[in-house]
């Protein structure tokens, strides 16, 4: 006879947190949101904001991927395209900033300024270094900018003609604050670093460090370029896809299942973390069983949800899934045994239905390290989805689940080609305007919640976090009654 479990399953909107003591240095703005994502060599790979955008086609391109790591999370590139297609993205985001940079392209003496101005046409750059060679690591003779050349008359000249010799240069720099500092005295937008011997060795853009002290708390790796992830399907064949992705420097894989609790999944896991060194994260599963078996084949953090997606239907049509905060219960008990036992935290990533910062709230202190979301970015500008009108005439962006014909991402959603049915809508939603603008506010109501528990810390949280379920009618008062709010933006942040 089938196992039933009576108890039910809750969500997340069923908890509210109980205020703990604040002391009068931990108010919100001395909150850190910073968090352990996964498991990284010895260590972890941290994230100054706990947020993931869901690898899906609606919501992670280039501009959501780079504005999301600007503010601290990372966006994670869906596997629903070509190799070709993702790679490029991975380069877009890598090339986006960088603090020493190493791999520019240069210029030779002899090159004639219509193929500069051909070259400044199709990769947007405008300053170049001229070595004896034309090759990075040669003798730096020049500099030449768009501003060097008249662009109507110079085609014919050389480099040579038009470069700027008069360069001030660092020698033999290594520490990006020096170099950083160097430019500014220099009053330059760009800074060579030279070996003694005069050979470039590296350059430094001011625009980069502009960037960085516009976002403090960006992910970066160690070359100080955005951080970015990008998703990969159980199938064979994607081994080639984690191969180009691994040498396109992608800094996460994200293994993309519905179900994560497969014999496809531990194959996969296994085979990468047997041949690179890149996190994997595993996913999804809602069982501690199915943590455990993820953990077991090698996952560096597990993704939970499902069923409960915001255009899923998965639950509906197929009666699989679970609450997402039984779910995050369940396997944060099981992923605190596994530290208390063996001593290896494994990030939990929870994924799926979250409509606003009480949601995010909840999931984190019911234990989740991190919060990936679809339908949240998807309404930002730099969502990958189209701006468009409704037929009420409003201006929404354009959201689509992976599972949905629209999507037509088969290898989420059956190992079968010819699958005939949907597990997701294809719909809008509001547009809500830029991310940089408008999620600073989520990250705001966040840090005054865990204020408000009295933690200063997610690590914190997990420990110290008093949750209560709401009653029916507990839910009714928790929520705006007895008014109607002014404008719509208060409703949906
Ligand atoms: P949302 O933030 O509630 O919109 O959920 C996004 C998450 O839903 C993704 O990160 C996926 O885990 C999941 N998802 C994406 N596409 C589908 C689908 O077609 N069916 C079910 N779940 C999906």
């Amino acid at each position: 006879m089938a196992k039933v479990l009576t108890a039910l399953s809750h969500s997340l909107k069923e908890f509210r947190l109980l205020p703990g003591y604040t002391p009068a240095d931990s108010t919100a703005p001395k909150v850190s949101l910073c968090t352990r994502f996964c498991r990284q060599g010895d260590g972890f790979l941290q994230l100054y904001t706990p947020f993931l955008s869901a690898a899906m086609q609606a919501v992670t391109g280039t501009e959501m991927a780079i504005g999301l790591a600007q503010l601290g999370g990372i966006g994670i590139l869906p596997v629903s395209q070509t190799v070709e297609e993702q790679c490029a993205k991975i380069d877009r985001v890598k090339r986006f900033k960088a603090g020493f940079q190493t791999n520019i392209l240069t210029l030779s003496p002899q090159q004639r300024i219509g193929e500069v101005m051909e070259i400044m046409a199709s990769t947007g750059y405008s300053t170049f270094p001229v070595t004896q060679s034309g090759n990075f690591h040669d003798q730096l003779i020049g500099i030449l900018t768009d501003k060097d050349f008249d662009s109507r008359r110079d085609h014919e000249c050389t480099v040579a003609e038009r470069m700027k010799t008069d360069v001030q240069a660092g020698v033999e720099l290594k520490d990006l604050k020096e170099a950083n500092e160097l430019m500014i005295q220099y009053g330059r937008g760009f800074l060579p670093i030279l070996s003694k011997e005069g050979v470039l060795q590296a350059v430094v853009f001011k625009k980069d460090l502009d960037k960085h002290l516009l976002h403090p708390n960006e992910s970066i790796d160690q070359q100080k370029r955005l951080l970015v992830g990008a998703a990969v399907s159980t199938h064979p064949e994607d081994q080639q896809r984690v191969r180009a992705l691994v040498e396109h420097e992608v800094d996460v894989l994200v293994v993309d299942a519905s179900d994560g609790h497969t014999q496809f999944q531990q194959q996969m896991i296994k085979w990468i973390k047997a041949n690179f060194q890149v996190p994997v994260v595993g996913g999804n599963v809602v069982t501690a069983e199915g943590f455990r078996f993820l953990v077991e084949a090698g996952a560096d953090a597990v993704k939970i949800g499902m069923g409960i997606g915001s255009g899923c239907t998965t639950s509906e049509i197929k009666a699989t899934g679970r609450g997402q905060g039984t779910a995050l219960m369940d396997i944060a008990q099981a992923r605190d045994e596994l530290a208390g036992k063996k001593g290896i935290y494994i990030p939990m990533i929870a994924d799926g239905g979250i409509s606003g910062p009480a949601e995010m709230a909840v999931a984190l202190a019911l234990g989740a390290d991190a919060i990936m979301m679809g339908n949240f970015f998807a309404r930002y500008t730099e969502s990958a989805g189209n701006l468009v009108r409704n037929a009420a005439g409003e201006v929404v962006k354009e959201y689509w689940m992976e599972g949905s014909m629209r999507a037509r991402n088969f290898r989420r959603y059956a190992h079968v080609k010819d699958l005939l049915f949907e597990e997701g809508i294809t719909g809008y939603v509001p547009h809500l305007g830029s991310i940089y603008d408008k999620f600073p506010v989520v990250l705001q109501i966040l840090s005054s919640t865990l204020a408000t528990a009295g933690c200063r810390t997610i690590e914190e949280l997990h420990q110290k976090a008093v949750l209560e379920m709401l009653s029916p009618s507990a839910m009714l008062d928790s929520k705006v009654h007895d008014m109607v709010p002014m404008n719509i933006d208060q409703q949906i942040l």
